[in-house]
């Protein structure tokens, strides 16, 4: 019962941890609606090898938050060159999305870079999942030599293949907006593949659990505020699919807003172990527009079927 009183040093210290993070929330606000914590990237442009531009250091950061590269030493990470690691980077990136690979942060790089994406990055452990390799599943009992768009995660990592039925929660924080097109997607997945879904009540176990999340959650992926990373999931059998709740989130096609169905039937595919494809018209290509609109496609329903040799 040392001290009833505050001490008048204690009391400004208080009002200073108290405004603090108001003052934090106030600048990441963004400034009009229709900003993008990958906006920066239209500031690049023209920029090539050789040059050392501000803000640079944060394109580096992006292309590693996706997998194009990595830096053993951090100095290089932190410092603002358009190094030979920086170029190779953007040719790869410019290779997986159909643009001419230049190095060059043209328009069509930064138009690319700056739409809405999936949390995944489209490469790991070395695999480029967005270029071609030789398909193993349909190449081995027939001597066409087929190329895959579709891919997997590192050491293939699926499902038990007695394990058809598998079962879905939804958090308490999951707005009730978004139940029914979630329950829509897993319905499109179930009349394509061999699985079913089932919905559980929130304070039951099960297979697979959605969540709205902001900024850091916990999983050590964080999110970013409206636009950039819209959400994520992770590859079987973790089962987690995190929406990023500061989204404008909208049932169907609405402009300015993305589609919640859109976006299950994407992350549901990482949920069954697909990996994103360089098909655009695939649910697995991993950007998605305002407004956009997307069902399962050819691609990602012959994924899934060599995934599981069925
Ligand atoms: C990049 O470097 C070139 C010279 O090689 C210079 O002319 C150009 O202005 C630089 N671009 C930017 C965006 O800094
Ligand atoms: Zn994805
Ligand atoms: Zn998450």
């Amino acid at each position: 019962m040392a001290s009833k009183i505050f001490h008048p040093i204690s009391f400004i210290f208080l009002i200073f941890v108290l405004l603090a993070p108001i003052g934090h929330a106030k600048r990441s606000i963004p400034s009009d609606k229709n900003s993008s914590p990958f906006d920066f990237i239209k500031k690049l442009k023209g920029c090539h090898k050789g040059n050392n531009t501000k803000d640079i250091h944060k394109l580096k950061a992006y292309l590693e938050e996706f997998g194009y590269l990595s830096y053993e030493n951090n100095a290089h990470a932190t410092d603002d060159d358009f190094d030979d690691t920086l170029d190779s980077a953007i040719k790869t990136y410019q290779k997986n999305y159909n643009i001419k690979p230049s190095g060059i942060v043209d328009d069509e790089t930064i138009s690319k870079m700056t739409t809405p994406r999936c949390g995944v990055p489209d490469i790991a452990n070395g695999i480029n999942y967005m270029q071609p390799r030789d398909n193993k599943h349909e190449s081995s009992s027939s001597n066409i030599h087929t190329v895959s768009h579709y891919s997997f995660f590192p050491g293939n990592p699926k499902w038990p293949s007695s394990k058809t039925f598998l079962t879905y929660r939804f958090f308490s924080n999951v707005p009730t907006y978004a139940i029914a097109p979630v329950a829509r997607a897993f319905q499109k997945w179930a009349s394509a593949t061999q699985f079913s879904f089932a919905q559980v009540p929130t304070n039951q176990n099960s297979d697979l659990v959605i969540g709205f999340y902001r900024r850091d959650h916990g999983d050590g992926v964080p999110f970013d505020g409206p636009r950039g990373i819209l959400a994520h999931a992770f590859s079987p059998t973790n089962g987690r699919l995190h929406y990023d709740a500061e989204e404008r989130w909208s049932v169907g096609s609405v402009k300015g807003s993305f589609d919640l169905e859109t976006l299950a039937l994407h992350e549901i595919g990482h949920l069954l172990g697909l990996q994103h494809s360089r098909v655009k018209e695939a649910i697995m290509f991993p950007t998605f527009s305002a407004g956009e609109v997307k069902n399962l496609n050819s691609d990602d329903i012959q994924g899934i079927r060599a995934l599981y040799n069925r």
